[in-house]
This record gives C-alpha cells, structure tokens and sequence, in this order.
C-alpha cells in the first residue's frame, strides 16, 4: 500500500509545482488581457488535473486493488488530495473571474456626467462673410450678383473700360500675363462689360471676386485680393442716385448714423469721378475712441474705402449702348481693406496665411 500511498503523494507535488503561480494570487494591477490569460491557462491545468484522464482519476482506480483493510484510509487520502486539487483550483477560478469582471466593468463604466467633446466645426472665411453680407444688402436693393472669370483678355481689363494701350492706369495696375494674351484680370470692372454685353440694359449687378496684381507682398499689399464692383445703368440715372445707393448700403452694414463723403476724383472709365469715403464706424466721425486717437480712422474720423464715378461714354458705346439714352454709375472696392479696418489687423497677409489660431476669430 505505501506504493500507492506515494504515487499519490507524487500526484499532489506535480499539483502543487504547476499550480505554484496561482497559489496566494495578488491580481492588484495586473492588465485586464493577462489576467484573462491566466484565466486559460488554469483551465488547462484543471483539465490536466482533475479530468477523465488525470493522474488522480487513475490513482481512484487503484482503491479497488488495495487489500480491502486498508482500502478505506487509502480511498480517503486519495479523495483528500482530489479535493485539495479541485479547491485549490477552484479558488484561483473564483479570484481571477472576480478581478476580470471587475476589470471589465470599470473599463466600461461610462460617466454620464462628464461633459461631452464638442466637435471642431469649420466656418466661413472673414472675407466670405463680409462679401455674403454686403452681396445681401444689394440683393435686397434689387440688384443681381455677377460672377465672372479671373482670366481675362487685354480689351476686357483695359481697352474696354476705356484705357487705350500706352494708358498710365495700365502700369498701376500691372497683373501677371500668359503667353497666349491672356491675363489675370486686375479689377472686377472686367464684369460691367461683360454683364452689360450678355444682359443689356437697364442694369443693375454687384460683381465680387478675386482680383491680381504684380505686388510684393507686405503688410498692406498681396498679389491676390478681393473687390466688390457695382453697376447701375438706366434712363436718366444720375451721380445722385449713386451718392443714395452708397450711401444707403454703408449704413445698413455699419448703422443708420453713418455718412457717407465723395471726393472728386479720377478713373478711366468714369466721369466725373468720385473716391468715397464713410464716418468711422469705431468713432463715429469722432476722431477719437476712449479718449485716445482713433486707430482704424488714424483720427480723421473718415475711412477711405473706394473709387466711383459716372459710367464714361465710351464704356457704354463699347459694350453697344447709347449714352445720348442711357447713362450710368459704377463703383468699386476691396475686401481685405475694409476687413484689416474693421478688425484692426496690421498686416493683411495673415487673412491667407490659413493659420486656424487668427481664422477662428471670425465666425
Ligand atoms: N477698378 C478700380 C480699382 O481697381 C475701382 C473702381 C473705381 C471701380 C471706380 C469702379 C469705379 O467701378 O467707378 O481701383
């Protein structure tokens, strides 16, 4: 008997050798996936151990050969150690099924109070919005939003609009060329043309867009710009509906109390000619804001902002309209002018520059 007695003894040591690891398991701070590893390989070891084919299920069918007067002592030591392998087993079971669903359910937890991550959401460009207000206003007004090309033809940036070849306003507005006689229009008084030569008249548009000049960049100039260009031409139109309609537009974008002053002037493709100037909308024609000199007036308390005038004659008769019958205003301005004004920027190039920091500002 005592040669069963030790194989069985046997059976328990290997137990007890594999099953060291999980013996007095500390789990404090082990990662979910180990312990889940754990987990299988004890399984393993409980298939090994206790299963159909395990050693301690072989030494049971050793009771049956032991001289039945110590059959008894020896059938109870052998369930003793099965016992002693099956709860062993079980408790490290117990321990690591315990830790993993702990581990799980803090994983999981969800804390409803915290709150939420808003998503960054993109926007208009300050340029955009400024042009899709002041596109408002003259919609409002009756007028038609024209959108033409950028690539234009020497007649429609210059000849057109009354500027022969030789003419100085051609070097002030010098553009960049192709090779094939096509240019980057320099002004968007390229769409009172065409708008005239493709809609007649009467008319009455705003065409806004991107403009190009031959420019080195610094803080107030960039080789790409925007301007808004108007176009009023019917019977019996004269300066002072022009004088109205500037100023009407200027008070709805900066409030009823702004005025509105006309210099006279000079442009090819108007006559007479007028700059337009409005009162500060900072100051309010003041000069001054909070005691000190006001800065987007420099304290002249007016903002210098386009170029207008009286549609020449010759502008109307190129694009096959009678001026004894019609006459016309037009006017012209640019974005990033008014803009840098209106938000105090130094430097006009950091509207294209596309650092989020300065666009996200302007909503
Ligand atoms: N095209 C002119 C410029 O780029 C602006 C301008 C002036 C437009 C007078 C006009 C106008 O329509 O009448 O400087």
């Amino acid at each position: 008997m005592s040669d069963e007695k030790d194989k069985v003894e046997a059976i328990r040591t290997v137990f007890t050798t594999e099953f060291e690891r999980f013996a007095d398991l500390s789990l404090d701070g082990t990662p979910l996936s180990d312990a889940e590893a754990m987990l299988r390989e004890l399984g393993e070891l409980k298939i090994k151990h206790t299963g159909k084919k395990s050693a301690i299920a072989d030494a049971k069918k050793l009771i049956g050969k032991v001289a039945p007067e110590e059959r008894g002592n020896f059938g109870q030591f052998v369930q003793s150690v099965e016992k002693e392998i099956v709860s062993s087993i079980e408790s490290a079971e117990t321990k690591l099924n315990e830790f993993i669903t702990n581990a799980k359910i803090e994983r999981e937890r969800l804390d409803v109070t915290l709150p939420g991550r808003r998503p960054r959401t993109g926007h208009l460009h300050l340029i955009t919005i400024l042009r899709q207000k002041i596109e408002d206003i003259f919609v409002s007004m009756g007028y038609a939003i024209e959108d033409d090309r950028e690539i234009e033809t020497d007649y429609y940036n210059f000849d057109a609009l009354n500027i022969p070849d030789g003419h100085p306003a051609r070097e002030s507005q010098d553009t960049f060329y192709t090779t094939d006689g096509f240019a980057l229009r320099s002004q968007t008084s390229t769409v009172q043309i065409r708008a005239m030569e493709r809609r007649g008249v009467p008319i009455r548009i705003i065409a806004p867009g991107k403009v190009f000049r031959r420019d080195t960049p610094d803080m107030t100039h960039v080789p790409m710009f925007h301007q808004i260009e108007g176009l009023c031409v019917d019977k019996g139109i004269t300066m002072a509906h022009l004088k109205g309609t500037v100023t009407e537009w200027l008070k709805r974008l900066f409030g009823e109390d702004t005025i509105t002053r006309f210099r006279p002037s000079y442009f090819p493709f108007t006559e007479p000619s007028a700059e337009f100037d409005f009162s500060c909308f900072k100051c309010h024609g003041t000069g001054k804001f909070e005691g000190e000199r006001c800065r987007p007036c420099k304290g002249s308390g007016w903002i210098e902002l386009g170029g207008s005038g009286m549609v020449h004659p010759n502008v109307l008769k190129a694009c096959g309209v009678d001026p004894a019958v019609y006459s016309g205003f037009a006017f012209g301005f640019g974005l990033e002018r008014m803009c840098a004004l209106m938000y105090s920027l130094d430097d006009i190039r950091l509207m294209f520059e596309n650092d989020v920091r300065f666009l996200e500002q302007f909503r």
